[in-house]
């Protein structure tokens, strides 16, 4: 049996820098059509300059690949700057709170203080993409008491676009369902399958463990009940973020999952055993799109119903489902 898919696109991925970026890049052409690459490298995307460079190092290493850039927001940006970006690639600032995840040791303490740009932001039409998590409230708690501040955003700001990255928790899908239109999230595919006892329930899973946290099975059931429903504010954003087998296994292991390499094949089993294949298109490769105004993907890509074995480490990286038997394949 076969399944003819538009090609998908990816509103939130990871694909590092230096040598590690050629591979992650190479691997995320093989799924994507389209990415949004966030900014959170080593040194961050952070100026025209960045963007521009950044932009030419992926697509050195995936030709074919169509790149969407971010920018870190950790600082003011002139209107100039920002146009500069634009012109360069970027369509989304990133705000990430002060030392949440990953490369956030730069980030922000307070979201007011950005919003000059932001504003500026709202001017230019560029989306705002957050990462939100509330630092130091409990790790269970983090996005529910970053919601304040989306809503904040939202009054101060009511014509930004924002898109709330991997939604994690039933209180932020409520929150983003009942904002208005401008408002959207990312779904990892992850947050849509795992809950904290796929990361500490038996064994220690580093494999499993990133930001925010997969949660309780109510809040995994309410990222998936918001997808299942065809609710066009949630769309695809992997959140495809890897890291090394030394630094997921490691006394202070690194918080990210690389699932890029089994996204699709994962989505078409949830979206098939939940029989909603035909909302599937429109959450890989539709709200998206629409949300960015960008056009919809015209190409396809046909997936076939054949059995493979997700290797054990893809690219130096232990993917998600490794090991595991999916049914589907390109
Ligand atoms: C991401 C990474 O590794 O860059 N990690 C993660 O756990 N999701 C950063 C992020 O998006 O939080
Ligand atoms: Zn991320």
């Amino acid at each position: 049996m076969n399944i003819t898919l538009p090609l998908p696109d990816d509103f939130h991925i990871h694909l590092r820098q230096g040598k590690d970026l050629e591979n992650y890049a190479k691997s995320a052409a093989l799924q994507f059509g389209r990415v949004l690459a966030m900014p959170n490298t080593e040194p961050p995307v952070n100026s025209a300059e960045s963007v521009k460079k950044y932009k030419e190092e992926i697509l050195t290493a995936a030709p074919g690949l169509e790149v969407l850039l971010t920018f870190k927001l950790n600082k003011n940006y002139s209107e100039q700057e920002l146009l500069e970006m634009r012109k360069n690639g970027a369509v989304a600032a990133k705000y990430y709170p002060l030392g949440v995840t990953t490369n956030s040791q730069d980030g922000v303490a307070k979201i007011e203080d950005m919003y000059p740009t932001i504003e500026l932001m709202e001017k230019h039409d560029f989306v705002l993409c957050l990462h939100g998590e509330e630092p130091g409230a409990f790790c269970l708690d983090r996005e529910k008491e970053f919601l304040k501040h989306l809503e904040k955003l939202c009054e101060t700001f009511p014509k930004l676009r924002i898109v709330l990255e991997h939604v994690s928790s039933a209180e932020a899908v409520e929150c983003v369902k009942n904002l208005p239109q401008n408002v959207a999230a990312t779904v990892t595919v992850h947050h849509l399958i795992l809950t904290l006892n796929d990361i500490v329930g038996d064994s220690l899973r580093p494999q499993n463990f990133c930001k925010p946290l997969p949660k309780l099975p109510k809040d995994k059931e309410a990222v998936r009940a918001a997808v299942f429903s065809g609710n066009k504010k949630f769309f695809l954003g992997t959140d495809s973020a890897p890291h090394s087998l030394e630094k997921k296994e490691s006394l202070c292991g690194a918080a990210g999952v690389y699932s890029a390499p089994v996204a699709i094949p994962v989505l078409i089993e949830e979206f098939e055993n939940e029989n909603k294949l035909d909302l599937l298109s429109n959450f890989i490769a539709g709200f998206g799109a629409d949300f960015y105004k960008i056009p919809r993907q015209a190409k396809t890509v046909i997936y076939t119903q054949k059995e493979w074995q997700v290797p054990k480490t893809i690219d130096g990286a232990v993917p998600l489902k490794a090991g595991e038997v999916l049914r589907w394949q390109k």
